[in-house]
C-alpha cells in the first residue's frame, strides 16, 4: 500500500535558498545537490533523454540485491519466491498505473525501443505481408522508424508518413485517405521528443479503429508527465520506458491487449517463454511470460513500481499541472531573449515540458532568420555554466530535415524543476548570445 504523502506546490516549485539546494521533493533526488566543475550548482534541464532517481528507488533495489536476491519463477527456495512475488507485484504496479485489464497485457521489456521493435518484428510477421502498409508520422524518434524499416527489408512492407504543419502539428484534414485496404497498424508517438507536441491519440485511435486498423503509442514521452489510462485511449499497444520516470534504466513495457498478444508470435525464443520444448517441437507459455524469454530484471522491475509508486504518491495531477507552470514561465522568459526561435506548438495545452529552441547571432537579430549560433556550441557553453541541455537531431533525423535545420537546443522539465532554474537559463543563454 502506498503512503499518500501530499506535497504543496510550493514544495514542488520553489527551492529555498540558491538554485539546486531545494526543499520537499528536490531532496528527494541527492543528485540535485551536486556541484558541477565545483562551481555550479547542477540545473538538470535533460528529463527526457533521461530523469534523475529519487532515493527511494535506489535503495529499493540496493535492498533487493542485498536481501532478496534470486532468480525469479524458478526457485523452490524462499529467496526465490520472494524475488518472484517482488516481480510479480512490480507488474500489478505498472498494471494499475497504465489501467489495463490484466497483468497478462504487462511485458516487461529493456525499454520503449524494445517495446516498438517487439510488436514491429512480431505483428509484422504474423499480420503483414509485402505492400502492406503501417502508418507512423514525420516526427518519430528513430526507434519508431527504424522498427519498421527492418520489417520493410524483410518483408517489402511499405512505411507512410503522416506529415506535420510548420507549428509542428499532425496535419490530420484527410487523415482518412490514408488508410486503405492496405493499412495494417498505425504506430505514432503520444509526445514528440523534440517538439513536446501532445497528439491527439484518442481522436487518432477511434479514426484508425474505424478503419479496422489497431494502434500502437510511443509513451515514452507521456507517461512521465502526465495519466494515462490505456482502457480509455483504447490503445491496442502502449510502450513506455523506466528511466524516463524516475525508474532504472534497462526496463520498460509493452502494454498489449489480451487478444492481440494471444495472436502474436514470441520475439525471442530462450527459458521462461516455453512450457514444454523437445528437439522437435516447442509449445509457448501463456501471457505475458510467452514475451519474457531469459532471466527478466527482476531488480529494475522492482525499481520501476517504487518509481511509479513515487510519481502516484505525489500525482499525475500535481505533476501535470506544475510542468504545465513551468513549461508556460519557460517559453514566456525565452521568448524575451532576443533572435530566440522556439520549436512546436505556442499553445500550452498542446505543447508538453520539452523546450526545443535556437538562438540567432545577435548581429542577425530577428528569430529564426539570421544564422543560428550552433546547438552544439550553445549546448557546451550552457553546460559550463552548470545548466545540463541535450543538443543534437534527438533521435529524431526526418524531423530535423523536415523543419530544415541539422538539431536543436532542448530544455526538458520533470517534477523537480523550478522557475529558478528556467530564470538561470535564460541568464545563461543571454550571457552566451554576448560572447558572440
Ligand atoms: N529518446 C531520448 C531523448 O529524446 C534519449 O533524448
Amino acid at each position: 500500500m502506498v503512503k499518500k504523502k501530499i506535497y504543496s506546490f510550493s514544495e514542488l516549485s520553489s527551492p529555498s535558498g540558491e538554485v539546486g539546494r531545494g526543499v520537499g521533493i528536490r531532496s528527494d533526488f541527492p543528485i540535485l545537490g551536486r556541484k558541477i566543475y565545483d562551481k555550479y550548482p547542477l540545473v538538470y534541464l535533460d528529463n527526457a533523454a533521461t530523469t534523475q532517481k529519487p532515493r527511494c528507488v535506489v535503495e529499493a533495489m540496493t535492498d533487493e540485491y542485498y536481501n532478496v536476491n534470486a532468480n525469479v519463477h524458478r526457485g523452490v527456495h524462499f529467496l526465490s519466491q520472494q524475488a518472484t512475488d517482488l516481480h510479480e507485484q512490480a507488474r500489478e504496479t505498472v498494471r494499475r498505473f497504465l489501467n489495463a485489464r490484466s497483468t497478462n497485457e504487462i511485458i516487461f521489456t529493456r525499454g520503449t525501443t524494445e517495446s516498438i521493435n517487439l510488436v514491429a518484428s512480431c505483428f509484422g510477421q504474423a499480420f503483414m505481408k509485402e505492400g502492406d502498409e503501417v502508418l507512423i508520422t514525420e516526427m518519430e524518434h528513430h526507434a519508431n522508424i527504424v522498427s519498421w524499416q527492418l520489417v520493410q527489408a524483410r518483408q517489402g512492407i511499405k512505411i507512410r508518413v503522416i506529415p506535420i504543419s510548420d507549428e509542428g502539428e499532425l496535419i490530420l484534414d484527410g487523415i482518412d485517405d490514408f488508410f486503405n485496404e492496405k493499412t495494417r497498424i498505425v504506430s505514432l508517438t503520444h509526445v514528440s521528443n523534440v517538439l513536446g507536441t501532445i497528439n491527439p491519440i484518442k481522436d487518432i485511435i477511434r479514426i484508425a479503429h474505424a478503419h479496422g486498423v489497431p494502434v500502437l503509442i510511443d509513451g515514452a514521452q507521456s507517461t512521465p508527465h502526465f495519466r494515462v489510462d490505456v482502457q480509455d485511449l483504447d490503445c491496442d499497444f502502449f510502450a513506455f520506458s523506466g528511466h524516463k520516470i524516475y525508474g532504472p534504466t534497462g526496463i520498460g513495457v509493452l502494454y498489449g491487449k489480451e487478444e492481440w498478444l494471444e495472436k502474436l508470435p514470441p520475439y525471442m525464443g530462450g527459458g521462461e517463454m516455453i512450457k514444454t520444448v523437445t528437439f522437435e517441437h516447442t509449445t509457448f507459455n501463456d501471457l505475458p511470460y510467452k514475451f519474457e524469454a531469459g532471466t527478466p530484471d527482476y531488480v529494475a522491475s522492482t525499481g520501476l513500481a517504487k518509481a511509479l509508486d513515487y510519481v502516484s504518491s505525489i500525482g499525475l495531477d500535481v505533476i501535470e499541472s506544475h510542468e504545465k507552470d513551468l513549461t508556460a514561465y519557460a517559453m514566456k522568459r525565452m521568448m524575451e531573449i532576443p533572435g530566440m526561435k522556439i520549436f512546436g506548438p505556442k499553445d500550452i495545452n498542446q505543447h508538453d515540458a520539452v523546450i526545443s529552441f535556437l538562438v540567432s547571432l545577435p548581429s542577425t537579430g530577428g528569430a529564426g532568420k539570421g544564422a543560428f549560433i550552433h546547438h552544439l556550441d550553445m549546448g557546451t557553453l550552457l553546460d559550463r555554466l552548470g545548466i545540463a541541455i541535450r543538443t543534437g537531431h534527438h533521435c529524431a533525423e526526418p524531423l530535423m530535415h523536415r523543419l530544415g535545420i541539422e538539431g536543436t537546443c532542448r530544455a526538458s522539465f520533470a517534477l523537480y524543476n523550478t522557475r529558478e532554474e528556467v530564470d538561470a537559463l535564460v541568464s545563461a543563454i543571454l550571457r552566451i548570445q554576448q560572447m558572440f
